[in-house]
């Protein structure tokens, strides 16, 4: 595949000159990858692509099943930020954002056309001295893919950006994501939050919650706490283990 990577980097570097693009036809994971690179030491702000994962993983220790139909890489850089809990809500901004206006988010971090999930976000970060470095893994969908046993088939991005390939998919991404994750580095959340709540997908939506709770979703708060009106009143969902389904969606997704 012929990947954009010097245009990435030219888009990047007058920012940020020791960024730097690289493609692997093959890894375990590109956030498994980055996070054993920083390990050894290695804290440079780097984008990973890989043409295949043999191991990917997604949020909550499931597999990513990647094929040669999906765009899959990590954005891994030192990162100091004092609240978390909004980082993974303003990279589903952005990705939603540069690739389509009908992309919406699922709360915490699960990209949706019409219904379907279309890419996932695993971020991982560990604190190596006083360097906090943060892995933000994404995967996209481009191209049709199994369902792997799934009710719903993913969705794919040439629905709606008919011929893209991964090579231009990422080209759309990386430069405004650095932005986004800049962004939230000096202002938090805040400056996403009517994004996400103007892509909601469950807003309005009755939801479950992973203990059974029954409520309907009302947007995310300023720090992206999901709101929830309960019948014992407005709870705030923080905890990335919970998990929100619309309790009569149209095509609910449990990948
Ligand atoms: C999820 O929806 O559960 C998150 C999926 C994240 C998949 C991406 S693909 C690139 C990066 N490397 C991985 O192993 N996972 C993320």
């Amino acid at each position: 595949m012929n990947w954009p990577a010097e245009a990435i980097w030219e888009a990047i570097a007058p920012d940020w000159p020791e960024f730097t693009v690289e493609v692997l036809p093959q890894v375990d994971s590109t956030n498994t990858e980055l996070m054993r690179r920083a390990r050894a030491g290695r804290l440079e702000p780097v984008l990973l692509v890989a043409e295949r994962q043999s191991a990917g993983r997604g949020r909550l220790g499931r597999d990513w099943h990647s094929e040669a139909s999906s765009l899959t890489f990590s954005l891994g850089l030192p990162l100091s930020v004092c609240d978390w809990s909004g980082l993974s809500l303003a990279v589903g901004v952005s990705v939603a954002q540069s690739l389509h206006p009908d992309l919406r988010l699922k709360w915490p971090n699960d990209v949706w056309l019409h219904d379907r999930k279309l890419a996932g976000i695993l971020i991982e970060t560990a604190s190596f001295g006083p360097t906090r470095y943060a892995v933000m893994g994404i995967g996209v969908n481009i191209a049709p893919r199994d369902a792997g046993g799934l009710a719903t088939p993913p969705a794919w991005l040439g629905e709606v950006l008919p011929g893209i390939g991964a090579p231009q998919t990422l080209l759309r991404l990386a430069a405004p994501l650095v932005g986004a994750v800049k962004t939230f580095e000096a202002q938090g959340f805040a400056p996403f939050r009517a994004e996400f709540n103007g892509r909601d997908a469950l807003l309005g939506r009755a939801v479950t919650l992973s203990d059974g709770t029954a409520g309907v979703a009302r947007g995310v708060d300023e720090t992206g706490a999901l709101l929830v009106h309960t019948s014992s009143g407005m709870k705030k969902i923080t905890s990335s283990e919970v998990s929100v389904r619309p309790a009569n969606p149209p095509g609910a997704q449990t990948h």
